[in-house]
């Protein structure tokens, strides 16, 4: 922070005026202070393109908004697993905020895919916090870089949009330290966002906009945030509240009302003056970060940003399904038949506060038929209406014909914004009735059926029978078209890879039972099992499992190499391999590293993404591969520590290309250096203190007796009920071979070795 600036100007201001800078001045802009010379912030959505009003009231028409560029949205780009590539988008989303004047971008978010029925998904990365960070990491920067902000949202726990703004997610604390601010947390900490925007609902109890502890004591004392904490459009509940409570400004305008609040709990002493300025603080230096852009040159090229998209467009597209190497297509087919109404109407983006305006929008057919050779032909068929999901039969007769006499058909289906938008969830997973109806239609009288998705989260795929060839396409972008092309025939080869699961059905998802949940309440009941950490430990099949992804290409991954077997959580540990890419053509591949627990004290998922790299390999060509774990990749969040622990024992080092297919693994020891000072009473067991390293050697002189009575009666079941017993029991059971002066001097010593340890 520029101290000295921002101190004179806060040495300057009245109180009336510090309030003022806490709450917008309209729907897009803080408040200026023209007396001092403190401009305005201008803030615009985002994220996957800037949506610029030239007015700075509430419009929700997006004709109304200057053209910029349209990329690929969250759900898609996750799916590239590409940090450089986030970057690149991120530096192209800059310079388009610099050239529109634009302060502040409205993005990303990173709240993870507790379900696949939230409605807004499509704007979210992925169901892992470790991927999700990473990938808005690498955006953040690449926006930060052009001296343009980003605002990382929706703190906290905004995993559904049915009454988001009154909702309150009950979490339990390892849920919510180890997945839903696990996201922001590698964020904020590789990135420093300008500002964090603070969800609508509520996170065990507490408003999102005045919660103390996920603010002012995770966010800014534990992960040393420095930038300002905004509130989504809306979302404060009492502004003063908010300010005391680690909140810094309000959007949009609340009319005054916000302000007024802040004045009359200054007086009152409700709030006090030094809470405020902190705020206050935090709003000026948005001010002095927006001025370095000035006299920064305008270096904004659409045409090369629109490249940009459709290659990002390309990198994020996953194949799931190539039978018989279906794809690529050959360019020289004599007839291709394109089917489907978004064909024409491709749906790119998704609903809400997101949807921007493109600069231009890829012609599917033309980029189509720009592939194909001399002599070679594409027909089109529109097979469904768009708006509504009743068989059009002329509709549905034209396809088929148009299918009975083509080489191969591709179908481009998806969800309209009806189906999945911002401000409501998915009632189910499926594509649209008339659209799976046309792939089954079209099946009959052809055998090459490519499909094409079009949607921001899964769907259920019943139809997959009928198609020898699956396209996840996600939410492209305006260079989707092109995109599409190149990988139907092979200009570019598929390197997507799940950023989440793809369920066989609804009832099968993890949160399946608690989503919606009640009323205002939803009590996040799956806790840690979100995602592949749900489908992995319950070992449930998924239709297509987290991390997959085909390409036109294979690789084969050797020599896992380890620079250590033992080590202590002090150290770090090397993971190194092979990567060799055993086909014809170029690709790339996406190595994914998990970890797996062996036993642990709390129960932990099968397995957690701890590292990953994406690599470009050429036919035959081979590269070796390195990551670095420390202690966090082999922690978990001890809720007694209220601190990361990771345990003494043995984990696995997973190396594989899905969290389903894992090539690679060896097992590593760790030795923790934290000592744990558990405090033991008469209703402590013996099991309890065996499992304490520490006071286990201590135990053997005062129980000598029990075990000689035990030999007595020497059935496991007796041992067991002796070991599980509260201590004051086995006074009574042991017939004297267990006294309760025993009992006294045991607990003295195991209480005070963990005391003396730590002090
Ligand atoms: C959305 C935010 C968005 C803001 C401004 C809210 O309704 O939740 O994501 O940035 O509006 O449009």
């Amino acid at each position: 922070m520029e101290l000295t600036k921002v101190k004179e100007w806060l040495s300057l201001m009245t109180l009336e005026e510090k309030a003022s800078l806490c709450s917008g001045k309209d729907y897009w802009r803080t408040n200026a202070l023209e007396r001092l010379g403190i401009p305005s912030i201008v803030m615009m959505n985002g994220p996957h393109g800037l949506r610029k009003l030239d007015e700075f009231e509430v419009n929700f028409d997006v004709s109304d908004s200057a053209p910029a560029t349209c990329f690929p949205s969250a759900s898609a780009l996750a799916s590239s697993w590409d940090r450089e590539l986030l970057t690149e988008i991120g530096v192209a989303l800059g310079k388009e905020c610099h050239a529109a004047g634009v302060d502040i971008l409205l993005g990303p978010g990173v709240n993870l895919k507790r379900s696949p029925l939230n409605g807004r998904n499509f704007e979210y990365f992925s169901e892992d916090p470790y991927l999700s960070g990473e990938m808005a990491k690498a955006y953040i920067n690449g926006v930060q870089s052009q001296n343009v902000g980003t605002s990382l949202k929706h703190y906290a726990c905004n995993n559904k949009e049915e009454r988001r703004m009154t909702t309150d997610a009950v979490v339990e604390e390892r849920a919510l330290r180890e997945l839903y601010l696990n996201a922001f947390e590698i964020a904020v900490k590789g990135s420093q966002p300008w500002t964090i925007m603070s969800a609508y609902n509520r996170v065990n109890g507490a408003y999102c906009s005045e919660h103390p502890h996920l603010l002012n004591q995770i966010l800014k004392q534990e992960w040393g945030f420095e930038g300002a904490v905004v509130s989504d459009w809306g979302a404060v509940n009492v502004l003063s509240e908010g300010i005391r409570t680690g909140l810094d400004l309000e959007m949009p305008s609340s009319e005054g009302y916000g302000p007024a609040s802040i004045i009359k709990a200054v007086q009152s002493g409700a709030l006090t003056e030094e809470a405020l300025d902190h705020a206050v603080e935090r709003v000026l230096q948005l001010a002095l970060l927006s001025a370095k852009r000035s006299g920064q040159p305008i270096d904004c090229d659409y045409e090369r940003h629109h490249n940009l998209a459709r290659k990002a467009a390309a990198e994020s597209m996953v194949l799931l399904k190539n039978e018989a190497n279906l794809l690529p297509l050959s360019k020289t087919k004599r007839k291709i038949a394109l089917i489907g109404a978004m064909v024409r109407s491709p749906k790119i983006q998704g609903g809400g506060s997101s949807h921007m305006k493109p600069t231009q929008v890829d012609d599917v057919a033309a980029a189509v038929t720009d592939k194909l050779g001399e002599g070679s032909e594409l027909v089109y068929a529109q097979g469904y209406d768009l708006d509504n999901e009743a068989i059009n039969k002329a509709l549905e007769e034209e396809a088929r014909a148009a299918a009975a006499e083509a080489e191969a058909v591709i179908v481009i289906v998806g969800l309209p914004e009806r189906c999945e938008s911002e401000s409501y969830d998915r009632q189910h997973l499926r594509i649209p009735f008339n659209q799976a109806e046309i792939i089954r239609a079209i099946a009959q009288v052809q055998e090459r059926v490519i499909v094409v998705l079009c949607n921001g989260s899964p769907v259920e795929m019943p139809w997959a029978k009928h198609a020898g060839g699956i396209v996840e396409a996600y939410l492209g972008g305006q260079g989707f078209g092109g995109a599409l092309a190149d990988i139907l025939f092979g200009d570019a080869n598929p390197c997507g890879k799940l950023a989440e699961t793809f369920p066989v059905d609804l009832p099968s998802t993890p949160a399946y039972l608690g989503f919606p949940g009640e009323g205002d309440r939803c009590e996040y009941r799956e806790g840690l099992f979100i995602g592949y950490r749900y489908y992995d430990s319950r070992n449930i099949e998924p239709l297509y499992p987290f991390g997959f992804g085909l390409s036109y290409t294979s690789f084969e991954y050797s020599d896992l190499y380890l620079d250590k077997k033992d080590f202590s959580d002090l150290e770090t540990l090397t993971v190194r391999l092979w990567v060799r890419n055993t086909g014809v053509r170029t690709g790339k591949e996406t190595i994914q590293l998990y970890v797996k627990d062996k036993v642990s004290r709390l129960v932990r998922p099968e397995k957690e993404l701890k590292a990953f790299a994406k690599v470009e390999l050429h036919a035959g060509e081979a590269k070796e591969i390195a990551f670095t774990l420390d202690k966090r990749a082999f922690a978990f969040y001890d809720p007694e520590l209220k601190d990361w622990h990771a345990e003494t024992g043995e984990f696995d080092i997973l190396i594989g290309q899905s969290s389903r297919h894992i090539l690679l693994e060896e097992t590593v020891t760790l030795r923790s250096t934290t000592s744990i000072a558990r405090q033991y009473d008469r209703q402590s067991s013996l099991s309890d203190l065996i499992a304490d390293p520490r006071v286990e050697p201590i135990i053997r002189q005062f129980t000598q007796g029990l075990s000689d009575s035990q030999e007595k009666h020497s059935s496991e079941m007796m041992a067991v009920f002796i070991r599980e017993m509260p201590l004051r029991s086995l006074v009574a059971f042991s017939k004297g071979a267990f006294t309760d002066e025993m009992l006294e001097g045991l607990l003295h010593l195991a209480n005070t070795i963990g005391a003396q340890e730590n002090s």
